[in-house]
């Protein structure tokens, strides 16, 4: 993704301090924070989006999207993610009032889940339904245990949503857990907002318009590599550990907070300098692509290459591995990444 023609980007100057750079306070869009108008637990409202299993086939037209400002109201977005920012805040209230109250399941492919995440996807789901009925929604938990569901969306817009990312972290009470939620339209996310409850910061990005932490603008770290390079690891469930992290392990300095949302978070705030995964679905990357895009970093898949293929429509929860780093690092990170023999691997 790029910066529309023409706009400036509002982040930071490039070679900031890490500890610059989320000091840049500018005039922000909170008076444009809308709330959502509805309760929202169970609701019954229709939806853009049917869940059904192998109509892959049906019609998911794969037309380029528009160019993001070509047609769209920069009003829209900003309330967009005012909009989104409301819902993070209201899911960490819910967070908080459950945390070590509320049972722990598996799911089918044995991943953690609780009744928080289910009440607070339901919560986003049923404020989207209210305020933006001919939106699409593609949950985390709508489709648990359900293999080969795929959203048949015809919407010009669709939400995607992790309601808790850091599961694991939340049924431990480790706190970093967070909420994801994303705005694409078509395969391009137009508004991403990822939020740490325990802390309550915010990230936030609209598509052409940059990136903020808390309200001010951020950017990527742009030091060069060295030994004081922070990468954030997957932590590889049930895995042997990956050889490329035996690899970093003396080279550079590795962190693994449980949740791949606010990994991608960290890398376009400037707090790490790159960050991969290779277990992750797309409610985990959608919003922190475009957080990191706009941050200035670049996201791609494992191989530096292929574009993150984040279209919703006919998304069929498979993995998305991906790799995103700030510039000053990318392509040296990469060089021992996507060697030949795939060191990602186990
Ligand atoms: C998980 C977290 C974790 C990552 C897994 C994800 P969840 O999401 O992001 O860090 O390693 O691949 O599934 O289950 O807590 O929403
Ligand atoms: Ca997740
Ligand atoms: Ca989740």
């Amino acid at each position: 993704m790029r910066t529309a023609p023409g706009r400036v980007r509002k982040g930071g100057a490039e070679g900031d301090s890490r500890e610059d750079r989320c000091k840049k306070r500018l005039p922000h869009h909170q008076q444009q924070i809308d709330s959502p108008t509805a309760e929202a637990v169970g609701h019954p409202k229709r939806w853009a989006t049917q869940d059904t299993v192998g109509h892959g086939e049906r019609s998911l037209s794969r037309e380029p999207t528009p160019d993001y400002h070509g047609d769209m109201d920069e009003n829209f977005l900003q309330g967009a993610r005012g909009f989104a920012e409301s819902l993070v805040a209201r899911a960490g209230e819910v967070v908080r009032e459950m945390s070590g109250r509320t049972r722990i399941e598996r799911k089918a492919d044995d991943s953690m889940v609780t009744e928080a995440d289910r009440r607070v996807e339901a919560l986003i789901r049923g404020a989207i339904a209210d305020r933006f009925p001919d939106h699409a929604f593609v949950g985390e938990e709508m489709y648990a245990g359900r293999r080969g569901t795929r959203p048949m969306i015809e919407a010009e817009y669709c939400w995607v949503v992790d309601p808790i990312d850091g599961t694991r972290n939340f049924a431990h009470r480790f706190p970093m857990v967070a909420t994801s939620i994303a705005l694409m339209r078509g395969d391009r996310p137009v508004v991403g907002v990822v939020t740490e409850h325990t802390t309550g910061t915010v990230y936030s990005a609209v598509a052409g318009e940059g990136a903020h932490c808390d309200g001010r603008a951020m950017r990527v770290n742009n030091e060069a590599i060295s030994r004081d390079t922070l990468v954030a690891v997957p932590s590889g469930r049930h895995q042997p550990i990956l050889p490329i992290i035996r690899d970093w392990v003396d080279r550079y300095v590795l962190r693994n907070v449980g949740s791949t949302a606010l990994h991608m978070a960290y890398v376009a705030a400037g707090a790490v300098d790159a960050a991969f995964g290779y277990e992750c679905k797309l409610w985990d990357v959608a919003a922190g692509a475009l957080l990191i895009d706009e941050a200035g970093g670049r996201c791609t898949g494992l191989d530096g290459r292929t574009p993150l293929p984040l279209d919703p429509r006919g998304y069929d929860g498979r993995d998305m591995p991906f790799f995103c780093a700030s510039p000053a690092v990318f392509e040296a990170l990469l060089a021992s990444l996507a060697a030949p023999g795939g060191k990602w691997k186990s």
